[in-house]
């Protein structure tokens, strides 16, 4: 069955994918970007997106990571997109966050994804919060947060990258299940140390940096604990591994 679905954020690195796989499904897409007339922050066009829509799939993401501009881009999102899907009558609202987002010390960015959850969660709008980890893509910016001079110094925690693409699938399949009304865990195939993580990275740039366990190094700024950043609990797990997608390269 055709469902209307509208994805915010259908230009972005997990959207695009999202909006081309229910493309391919047969679905009745809406692709809403400030390149088409929708501004998530001002609220323009935001219910003329809705018009029909049955499903919302919240990719969005703050064009800054800066903390107040963060914090802000999701406050005013989450409340114009909740309230615009409240009034169009959508049964599902799918969001993307953070596995562990909640636990954090974070900075805006970090606490913007909070806000952004508890809005959805509070929307009264039916919902599944899926929180996925890092991406693969993330991992080289991460890695080269970590270096200072010719060593990357690293966390000591726990990461367990995951293929945007595997995130795009599986957010394409939410959208046509019905509500979770809950959250979601959704990691990559393994869990691994910053250590070995940064290590991949490195040895697949034909990098020779020496990697050191730094217990004051942070995460962009966040503390993290051996388990921040990965599933505490029941998580599904996507199939494609960071030495592969590194390797294909
Ligand atoms: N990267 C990770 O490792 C990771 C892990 C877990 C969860 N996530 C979450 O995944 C989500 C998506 O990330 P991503 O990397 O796919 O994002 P991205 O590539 O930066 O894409 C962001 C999207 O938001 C749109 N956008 C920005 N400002 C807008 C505005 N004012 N109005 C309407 N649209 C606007 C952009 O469209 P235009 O610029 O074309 O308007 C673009 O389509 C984020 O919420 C992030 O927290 C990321």
């Amino acid at each position: 069955m055709t469902m209307n679905i509208t994805v915010f954020g259908a230009t972005g690195q997990v959207g695009a994918q999202v909006v081309a796989l229910l493309t391919a499904a047969g679905q009745d897409v809406t692709a809403a970007s400030r390149g088409s007339g929708v501004d998530a922050v001002s609220g323009a066009g935001v219910d003329g997106a809705l018009a029909n829509a049955e499903v919302v799939v919240d990719v969005l993401n703050s064009p800054t990571m800066a903390d107040d501009a963060a914090l802000a881009f999701f406050t005013a999102t989450a409340a114009n997109l909740t309230a615009a899907a409240k009034r169009a009558g959508v049964g599902h609202y799918v969001l993307l966050s953070i596995v562990g987002v909640d636990q954090l010390e974070g900075g805006g960015y970090v606490r913007g994804k909070v806000v952004q959850e508890n809005a959805v969660a509070a929307s009264g709008v039916p919902y599944t919060i899926v929180r996925a980890t890092q991406f693969h893509e993330l991992t080289e910016v991460i890695t080269g947060s970590l270096v200072v001079g010719d060593e990357a110094r690293v966390p000591d925690a726990l990461i367990q990258p995951i293929a945007s693409a595997d995130v795009a699938a599986v957010l394409a399949r939410t959208a046509t299940e019905r509500p979770a009304n809950g959250v979601m865990d959704l990691a990559g195939p393994e869990p691994m140390s910053f250590a070995d993580m940064a290590a991949l990275v490195l040895a697949a740039q034909g990098k020779n940096l020496r990697v050191v366990v730094d217990p004051a190094a942070t995460y962009f700024g966040t503390p993290v604990h051996t388990a921040s950043l990965v599933p505490r609990g029941d998580a599904e797990r996507a199939p494609h591994r960071l030495s592969d997608w590194l390797g294909a390269r």
